[in-house]
């Protein structure tokens, strides 16, 4: 009898085991194509444009030639193949004739440029000299993890190294949103450097991940542990901050509290693989590029000529208290990966939306009629 009972309770484990991991994966989904607008692929680009940021002038700092350590060794193979660098990119969204236009950086001693692998991107607006300050995501495989500080030089069109910031609580970081100088939030993506551990530490739904905050001069852990967050981005008043947590498929809503703690007042469930969020100029709109198929996302990292379908969604807010308006959000575009494979982020700037993937395309849509 016990046997029997302990049977059907680990076939009862399986079937669930296995159904939540069909389901995560998207095995049984479709979807159908739609664009907002006349799309077309910015060739200047090059191959991956996996986050950016916009400011309200309408530049958009784009990261190119994403590689990080727990990578399926066969993405990074191609990258190495390939030859692909780590660059930034600038993209005007009031003179997009002038395509992506990679950027001079200016080294400092604790950047070394061969080993430059850009992910997630903030950065801290100067509206009167345009010399904003861009904090970097930065894998110098095999060194650990870095955020890499730059002062924008419009004049010359440069970025100027001015400090790497490090400490051995930040693992496999992925993205980052700054409040201040010095002072910003960043994810700890995967806990592994370790392809096969952070497979294991996806599927078994480990929370080994969760939201640091640096004060300047150290790091605090301001989340419980969470299942691969992946972007984040504060809200226009700084006072609240939106992760996207990449294996649960929700959205979490924060308010920041005084001490920069989060206090957790909204969580939003998607169908899709949330990558990276960006606001709208005016505060009310967030977008996400994301994964709607995640099995298909997956087999585009291990071997990436294989396409993945891409959707960016629009995430309406209540700017009075932070929340999602969860029946307003709509999908503003959905491509099964022939235009653009494996989106990570997108943003509308003036009626332009901008679309950024993992290691494919850089595409804008013109005419899009957004919030
Ligand atoms: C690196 O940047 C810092 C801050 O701007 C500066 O003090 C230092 O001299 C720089 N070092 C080099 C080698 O440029
Ligand atoms: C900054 O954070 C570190 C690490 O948690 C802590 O030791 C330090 O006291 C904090 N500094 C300030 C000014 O809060
Ligand atoms: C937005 O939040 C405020 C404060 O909680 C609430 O009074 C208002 O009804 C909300 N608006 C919408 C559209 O949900
Ligand atoms: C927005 O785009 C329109 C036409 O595309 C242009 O005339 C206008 O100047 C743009 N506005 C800004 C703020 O860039």
């Amino acid at each position: 009898m016990l046997k029997k009972a302990m049977l059907v309770g680990l076939l009862a484990a399986i079937v669930y085991f296995v159904g939540t991991t069909v389901k995560m994966m998207g095995l049984h989904l479709h979807y159908y194509k739609h664009h907002p607008g006349t799309c077309r692929v910015i060739e200047t680009a090059g191959p991956g444009s996996e986050d950016f940021h916009v400011t309200s002038a309408g530049l958009a700092f784009i990261t190119s030639g994403l590689a990080f350590a727990s990578a399926p060794s066969s993405f990074l193979e191609f990258h190495k193949i390939n030859n692909i660098k780590g660059r930034i990119l600038i993209y005007n969204f009031r003179n997009p004739k002038k395509g992506a236009v990679e950027l001079k950086i200016k080294p400092n001693e604790t950047l070394d440029l061969a080993k430059f692998k850009p992910h997630g991107i903030s950065v801290l607006e100067d509206k009167a000299k345009g010399e904003h300050l861009v904090y970097v995501v930065n894998h110098p495989i095999p060194e650990p993890d870095a955020v890499e500080k730059f002062r924008y030089n419009p004049k010359t069109n440069e970025l100027v190294h001015l400090k790497s910031i490090t400490s051995k609580l930040m693992k496999i970081t992925n993205d980052l949103a700054v409040l201040e100088e010095d002072k910003f939030y960043i994810t700890n993506f995967n806990y592994f450097n370790n392809h096969f551990l952070t497979v294991v530490e996806g599927l078994f739904q480990l929370p080994l991940g969760g939201v640091l905050y640096y004060n300047g001069t150290g790091f605090t852990q301001v989340t419980p542990g969470l299942k691969q967050p992946n972007g984040v981005f504060l809200s226009k008043d700084l006072r609240y901050l939106y992760v996207n947590v990449m294996v649960e498929q929700q959205v979490h809503v924060y308010k920041r509290e005084k001490d920069n703690s989060l206090a957790l007042v909204q969580v939003v469930s998607f169908h899709s693989s949330l990558d990276n969020l960006h606001l709208s100029q005016d505060g009310k709109t967030l977008y996400i590029g994301a994964h709607p198929i995640a099995f298909k996302a997956m087999g585009h990292m291990a071997d990436p000529p294989l396409r993945a379908p891409s959707q960016v969604l629009q995430l309406p807010l209540n700017v009075t208290n932070g929340e999602i308006l969860m029946d307003q959000i709509t999908e503003l575009f959905y491509d099964h990966g022939d235009l653009i494979t494996g989106s990570s982020v997108g943003a509308v700037y003036n009626n332009s939306l901008l679309i950024g993937s993992l290691m494919d395309a850089l595409v804008v849509c013109n005419s899009v009629r957004a919030t």
